[in-house]
């Protein structure tokens, strides 16, 4: 059966705008939810709520705040399998990623819980005599939050959850293909305790996103999606002065060095590249390879590509589910193709969709070997299951490598070397070094973000989070 969905607006269910449905990737026979499509008016409802619901909101007791994202995360925890299989149901994942997601968002609700104690400030000596100087953090506003598809419960709680843990009120717009658990989470923060206006869902599409970039009263906007839309999300916030963060694209490298535990370097290119059907920023997509193990390595990471099941999200056996939608489905299949148009040999997988018995969208986990930096598939994010590999003479061509190209997030390396590990960790040109890990997979308590096209802004998470949620007093007290 499909639920219903509505926006949220001043702590009401509000069902305007046109109903549109949201369709389970791994099965197109089943609509997973009506939603309505909300515009400009419902923005500003929202808004208005928001503003309204500051004052009182960002004055009380920090237990206040704290209850509310603790008993949030509590709930969500205790409904941890239902909101699991409602987030792999609308976003494909496996049951098991889907049901980590749900935990790892009340996880990060609990640590703002505890964060929401924590707004600090500083005192500190004057220059001049008898005077004293010191900083407090204050809220900002309201907080306007843009979430992708591909974290649908994730990326909205570590955005909302220190929001509001440090007073501002929020109106948060899901992506289109997920508003599903986005209704959830907003309904049990309502549920939990937050006031009216203090967090406002409007769903629908870019008519939505674009007021609330351009709306006067949001103070702050922070967005994780594209890089083309991230930068008009940017301007729009330059032009009005409002504070912006933004979390795009990657391409993120991964190298493999010669003196590499081999299972643990395909371990690390298999999980970064395919795992949540490779739909993440921070997925491994070029798997750089230093001569003296590259064959090895590559036959190995194929083998195992092939070995992956593919199937309904659902399916407890089901290692990588679909694609999110159609248009994400035929990207990807472009871009193998163009791959392979420009010399790239594709080990495994391919550039067809896969047919299953259930009508979703399929493909196989696609390894393509033997590329050149420069290509096509090494300078654009593909967001799927695909992979390519680039041999490399030694470490140093292949430092050089991994730091060409417009992104900049996460980048890793599996050695066992301590020299070139650390050479790495300091000269990557990434906001996060992963040492032989998988470059994709993250903790909430530290901070997140990247540097060039992947990141503009404060970083995400953690105890960095404050430093874009709350802005800084300096008081200055002569006696
Ligand atoms: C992760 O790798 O655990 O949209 C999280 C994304 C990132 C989140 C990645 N903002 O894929």
């Amino acid at each position: 059966m499909p639920d219903t969905l509505t926006h949220f607006i001043n702590g009401e269910s509000v069902t305007a705008g046109n109903t549109c449905e949201s369709v389970n990737p791994s099965n197109l026979d089943d609509v997973v939810a009506h939603y309505p499509k909300g515009g400009e008016a419902e923005v500003n409802e929202a808004v208005k709520a928001a503003r309204a619901a500051f004052p009182a909101w960002s004055e009380a007791s920090p237990e206040v705040r704290s209850d509310v994202l603790d008993r949030a995360g509590t709930i969500i925890m205790s409904r941890a399998k239902e909101l699991g299989t409602l987030l792999s149901r609308e976003e494909g994942k496996t049951l098991a990623e889907g049901t980590g997601e749900v935990m790892r968002a009340a996880r990060i609700l609990k640590y703002f819980a505890g964060e929401a104690l924590r707004r600090h400030g500083q005192t500190l000596e004057s220059t001049r005599p008898a005077v004293d100087a010191a900083t407090y953090r204050e809220a900002v506003g309201v907080f306007g939050l843009i979430t992708p598809w591909n974290f649908p419960i994730a990326i909205p709680a570590w955005k909302s959850a220190p929001a509001l843990a440090f007073g501002n009120t929020v109106v948060l717009k899901p992506a289109t293909p997920t508003p599903a658990i986005a209704h959830a989470l907003t309904s049990i923060l309502i549920e939990a305790g937050a006031p009216p206006g203090v967090f406002n869902l409007v769903i629908g599409g870019g008519d939505v996103g674009r007021a609330i970039v351009n709306h006067p009263d949001i103070d702050g906007l922070s967005f994780t999606g594209s890089q083309g839309v991230g930068a008009s999300v940017a301007e729009g916030a330059a032009k009005r002065q409002a504070r912006v963060q933004l979390e795009m694209g990657g391409k993120n490298p991964l190298v493999v060095l010669d003196d590499a535990d081999l299972d643990r370097a395909v371990m690390c290119a298999i999980d970064g590249a395919f795992f949540s059907t490779g739909q993440r920023c921070t997925a491994s997509s070029r798997i750089i390879v230093t001569e003296g193990i590259h064959d090895r390595f590559v036959q190995a990471m194929a083998e195992k590509a092939k070995s992956l099941r593919v199937g309904d999200a659902l399916d407890p056996n089901t290692q990588i589910g679909p694609a999110v939608s159609e248009d994400q489905l035929e990207q990807n299949l472009r871009y193998v193709r163009i791959a392979r148009e420009e010399g790239g040999k594709v080990l495994t997988g391919g550039e067809e969709p896969l047919k299953l018995d259930k009508r979703g969208y399929y493909m196989a986990p696609t390894v393509i070997a033997d590329t050149a930096p420069e290509q096509t598939i090494n300078c654009e994010e593909v967001f799927g299951p695909v992979a390519s590999t680039v041999k490399v003479k030694n470490y140093d061509e292949a430092l050089e490598i991994a730091n060409r190209g417009q992104f900049g997030l996460s980048a890793g390396i599996v050695t066992n070397s301590l020299k070139y590990s650390r050479d790495f960790r300091r000269r990557v040109r990434a906001g996060m070094v992963m040492v032989n890990l998988p470059t994709a997979g993250v903790d909430y308590h530290v901070p997140f973000g990247g540097t060039r096209k992947s990141s503009y802004g404060a970083r995400e998470q953690g105890f960095a989070a404050v430093e874009f949620y709350t802005q800084t007093k300096t008081v200055y007290t002569w006696s």
